[in-house]
Formats: C-alpha cells, sequence, structure tokens
C-alpha cells in the first residue's frame, strides 16, 4: 500500500505554500515512481467557516489514520475575536494533544547562500546543521498547580515545572533515535543545579543513553548552552531539552539561520503499529495575512517540511536530501522570495515561481 499523507493546508499564505508542495508530491509520483495516498481537509479559520469549529471530528479521525499529517499555517485577524474553544489555533492545539505528539524537532540549518542572512558572522553557521528536540507535551506550560491566587493582601501568578520519569524517558528516546541517524552526538539541557526536575531529567536523560551506547551524551545547563548556541552552534548536533528551555532555545537557534519562511518542523509521538512514530509535520511560520493572497509566501519552509516526513515517516532519507539538496541549488542560484531579499537588484520571484525552481 501507499503511504498516506494528510494535508491541512489552513489559513492565510496556508493554501499558497501548501499548493507548492502537492507540486512536488507529485513530482514523487511521476519522476520516481513513489505515490503517495494524499487526502486533503480543513483546520484552523476555515475550518470554523465551515463547521463551526476549527478541526472536525471527522478529520481529527482522519489524522489518528494516515502515517503523517502535514499543516501549512492557521489564523487571522477576521478570527481574532472568535471564543477561545473555537479559535484556529484550538485546532493544531487539538491534534498535538489527541495524537501526543511529545518530541518538537526544530531544526537549524544553514544555507550557505544565506549565511550572510544570519545575526552571526558567516563563518559561524555557514553549513550549520544542528536539531534542537524540545519536549511538547508536558513542564510548565501544563504543570499543576497553576493560575493567579489570593495570597495575603496580594496575588501570586503559579505555574509548576512538573516532568514524570515516564515523559523524559520518551522524548529521550525520541532524540536519541534522531542522533543514531545523525551524527551521534546528544547534548541534553536542564538547569540541574536549581531545579529538581532538571536533576530527574539528567538522571533519566543518562539512563536512557545507556541503551544507545554509540550516541556521546553531553550535558549542560540551559544557560551555558544559550551561550554556546550562539558562540559556537557547530559544537552541537542534536539538542533535548524541555518545553520552556526548548521554547527559548528553539527560537534562537531559528534566527541563526536567517528566514522564517525557511524553517520546517516536526512533531512526533508514540510509535505506530509500523513502527513509524505519529507524526506532524509544519513550517515554523504563521499564516502570514500581512502577505496572503499576493504570492509572496516563501515555500520553502512548507517544502523542508515535507522532506522532514519523506525521512523521519517514510523512511526515504535519500529522497528527504534530494528535496534538500533542490532547496540548496535554487537558493545557491540567487533565486528569492521577497523575504530572502539581501542584495540590491535581484527581483523577488513569486510562491509559484519558487516552486518551479525547485522542481526544476
Ligand atoms: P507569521 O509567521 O504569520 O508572520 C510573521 C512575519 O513573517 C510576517 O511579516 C510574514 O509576512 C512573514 N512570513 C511568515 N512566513 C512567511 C513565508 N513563508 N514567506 C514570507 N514571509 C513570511 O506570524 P504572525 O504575523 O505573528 O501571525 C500571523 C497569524 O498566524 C496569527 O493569526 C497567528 O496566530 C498565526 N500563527 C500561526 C502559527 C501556526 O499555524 N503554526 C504559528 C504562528 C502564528
Ligand atoms: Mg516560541
Amino acid at each position: 500500500t501507499n503511504p498516506s499523507l494528510l494535508i491541512l493546508p489552513g489559513d492565510g499564505i496556508g493554501p499558497e505554500v501548501m499548493a507548492e508542495v502537492r507540486r512536488v508530491i507529485d513530482w514523487f509520483g511521476a519522476k520516481r515512481g513513489i505515490n503517495f495516498d494524499v487526502s486533503e481537509d480543513l483546520v484552523g479559520g476555515c475550518a470554523y467557516d465551515m463547521h463551526g469549529v476549527p478541526l472536525h471530528d471527522d478529520t481529527m479521525a482522519k489524522a489518528q489514520e494516515v502515517d503523517a499529517v502535514l499543516l501549512g499555517a492557521v489564523g487571522g485577524p477576521q478570527y481574532d475575536n472568535l471564543d477561545f474553544s473555537v479559535k484556529p489555533e484550538r485546532g493544531l492545539l487539538r491534534l498535538r494533544k489527541e495524537m501526543d505528539l511529545y518530541a518538537n524537532l526544530r531544526p537549524a540549518q544553514c544555507f550557505d547562500a544565506l549565511a550572510d542572512f544570519s545575526s552571526l558572522k558567516k563563518d559561524v553557521v555557514a553549513g550549520l546543521d544542528i536539531m534542537i528536540v524540545r519536549e511538547l507535551t508536558s513542564g510548565v506550560y501544563f504543570g499543576e498547580p497553576r493560575g493567579i491566587f489570593e495570597e495575603g493582601n496580594e496575588r501570586v501568578g503559579i505555574n509548576t515545572q512538573r516532568y514524570t520519569e515516564s515523559e523524559i524517558d520518551r522524548v529521550a528516546r525520541s532524540a536519541f533515535e534522531l542522533a543514531m541517524r545523525r551524527g551521534k552526538k546528544l547534548c541534553s539541557m536542564e538547569k540541574a543545579n536549581v531545579m529538581e526536575s532538571g536533576v530527574l531529567w539528567r538522571e533519566v536523560v543518562t539512563r536512557v543513553g545507556a541503551d544507545y551506547p554509540e550516541v556521546e551524551l553531553s550535558h549542560m545547563y540551559a544557560d551555558a548552552g544559550a551561550m554556546q548556541l550562539t558562540r559556537w552552534p557547530k559544537q552541537f548536533d542534536v539538542i533535548v531539552t524541555d518545553n520552556l528551555f526548548g521554547d527559548l532555545l528553539s527560537d534562537l537557534a531559528a534566527m541563526l539561520t536567517g528566514s522564517l519562511g525557511m524553517l520546517p518542523s516536526a512533531s512526533l509521538g508514540a510509535p505506530m503499529a509500523n513502527g513509524r512514530p505519529k507524526a506532524l509535520y509544519e513550517p515554523v511560520h504563521g499564516s502570514a495575512p500581512d502577505i496572503a493572497g499576493q504570492g509572496k509566501a516563501n515555500p520553502i519552509a512548507c517544502i523542508l517540511s515535507f522532506a522532514m516526513a519523506l525521512r523521519y515517516s517514510f523512511d526515504m532519507g535519500d529522497e528527504a536530501t534530494r528535496v534538500e539538496q533542490a532547496v540548496e541549488a535554487v537558493l545557491a542560484d540567487g533565486v528569492r522570495t521577497a523575504d530572502l531579499l539581501g542584495q540590491e537588484g535581484v527581483q523577488p520571484v513569486s510562491t509559484t515561481q519558487m516552486g518551479d525552481a525547485v522542481l526544476a
């Protein structure tokens, strides 16, 4: 049977960038004889417009059945005043929660042609290729107790950093598995010097590491990790960290490499019957209402998200590399969407023209 893929283009530029991914998928059928069973559905504001909810139960059920879900982006100003329970991002949160996607993979990869875009010196970022694994379903964003409470004659805001051994164990395993497919180097980041959850984190990651003797494991305090990421990011291969530190460190690492229009991501859960993890792939960027409908959006983040699906859900690493090399070649040729313009005198190409160039 063909690998199955549920495509949820969503709102704003989501459908525009996803249209280019559809062409890449068609290319694989026509040129490589690799056919996907693709179904498409609604998520976010467009689902609300149609069904009154940002994710229909039928769509949720479909997402649980397929090998991988590929999402564009959700949201837009016309939905900003909706009730919290039906806001577009609730559709995305429901997918993540019900699929139990606990490992968020954020690559920070620097294409040489874009090294000038980095906030760092070119030699610090040229050729950079690291992966941050952020725990996504637990930690301080979810721990109880939480809330704003009265205490004496003032209020107190409380959130709780809480991690169970099994929550740390499973995300650590995802990170070690990833390290095995990459440079076999894993750095775990926490604050074991001041946080008990960090002490447990370090202990459990070390224990899981015993199952992966080939992977060189190191530990770093997350604040030192932030310094090292900006000082010499190439010292890292895979980094695993909790939800809060991962939120900060992955945004920091992303900006080492340039534009939001370039950044893919994957969120992985427990292995399914076929051994592959439950998976949702999506660009890091949002629905970009400021440029939606103008053919200006950069489709590369979404195309690279599909490349991640090829690698992590379909075990087609060589085909994923083929897509990444196409992107690399296009950038080396100087093809630029408007978000990537730096040099004067370069004319931006449209979303479709960028798709054309990648296909070519
Ligand atoms: P955004 O990522 O949509 O846009 C930020 C800036 O980057 C804008 O100037 C936009 O034009 C530009 N940009 C983003 N992606 C681009 C691309 N592929 N090509 C060229 N330029 C690109 O973030 P913003 O403006 O904060 O949010 C807009 C809407 O998107 C909001 O409704 C927000 O809730 C939603 N959002 C959705 C996300 C998701 O679906 N995962 C993530 C972030 C925001
Ligand atoms: Mg963030």
